[in-house]
């Protein structure tokens, strides 16, 4: 049964025992996507449990986001994909805010277009992205760093069990982009979310995620998975724990030698 809308009927999305949702968010066995002759992922498979931030890090074309697409069934593939929640928040590589449509609007389109009631916590939450006193205001009007919170937002209102992100914090300076990581660590661990992250930053990837798939290059095959054991919300002590460079560059070094 399909338990996210629009998903191709081909694939196998069965509803799986309850001892397996309570600890699964979500299964990927033996992905395979193609795009006519053009093979971009030869043979994944990846489980996320409930709490768990799994990073996806991996060369530019190596189908990063051509994975994340498959999973929330936008593009054709073969394999199985199976996801535990319908509560999905997906916030794409490059975001997509609406210039004729106020922030708050734009916040809560997913709540428009499922017909849902804003929740209780709505203000809280505008707060607490730092989005608060602006919601009249257009996303042209906002800086780099506050459109990626707009846009997290967004993807939050729509589903907050589980997020998919696309490089989030792609377009903002070095600066911004530390401080959004450490802000979303700990919006991430007090709203309990399993995560997707997709990144090319392995310092991003070991900031935030419990574990890491390090994918090779097209077509793309998991090479090595990480682990993260560093304690979370993580901070910018984290940075200078001995642990964190050890893991930083056993990762780079797979990424570079690699063929
Ligand atoms: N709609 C499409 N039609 C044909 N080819 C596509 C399509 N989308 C992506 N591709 C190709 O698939 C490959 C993987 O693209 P994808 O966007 O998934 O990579 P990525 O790992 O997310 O890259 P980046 O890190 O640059 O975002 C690329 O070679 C790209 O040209
Ligand atoms: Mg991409």
């Amino acid at each position: 049964m399909a338990l996210f809308d629009g998903i191709p009927e081909k694939n196998d999305r069965r509803e799986e025992s309850i001892h397996e949702r309570i600890s699964t968010v979500m299964t990927v066995e033996h992905l395979k996507i193609r795009y006519d002759e053009l093979l971009v992922v030869e043979d994944l498979s990846l489980n996320l449990s409930q709490g768990e931030i799994l990073s996806l890090v991996g060369p530019s074309g190596c189908g990063k986001t051509s994975i994340i697409k498959a999973i929330l069934g936008l593009i054709p593939y073969e394999g199985n994909v199976k996801l535990f929640t319908s509560r999905v928040g997906y916030c794409p590589q490059k975001d997509i805010l609406f210039d004729w449509m106020t922030v708050y609007e734009n916040a809560i389109l997913p709540l428009i277009l499922k017909k849902e009631r804003s929740p209780s916590n709505l203000k809280e939450l505008f707060k607490r992205f730092g989005l608060s006193g602006f919601e009249n205001k257009r996303p042209y009007q906002l800086s780099g760093g506050m459109r990626q919170r707009l846009s997290l937002l967004r993807a939050v209102l729509s589903g907050d069990e589980l997020l998919i992100l696309d490089e989030p914090f792609s377009s903002v300076d070095a600066y911004t982009r530390k401080k959004l990581q450490i802000w979303l660590s700990e919006e991430v661990y007090r709203m309990q979310s399993s995560v997707v992250l997709i990144t090319h930053d392995v310092e991003e990837a070991v900031l935030l995620s419990d574990r890491i798939l390090v994918l090779s290059n097209r077509p793309s095959k998991v090479l090595e998975e990480i682990s993260v054991p560093l304690p979370k919300p993580r901070t910018l002590k984290t940075l200078t724990n001995p642990k964190f460079s050890q893991i930083e560059e056993g990762i780079l070094e797979i990424l570079m030698n690699q063929s």
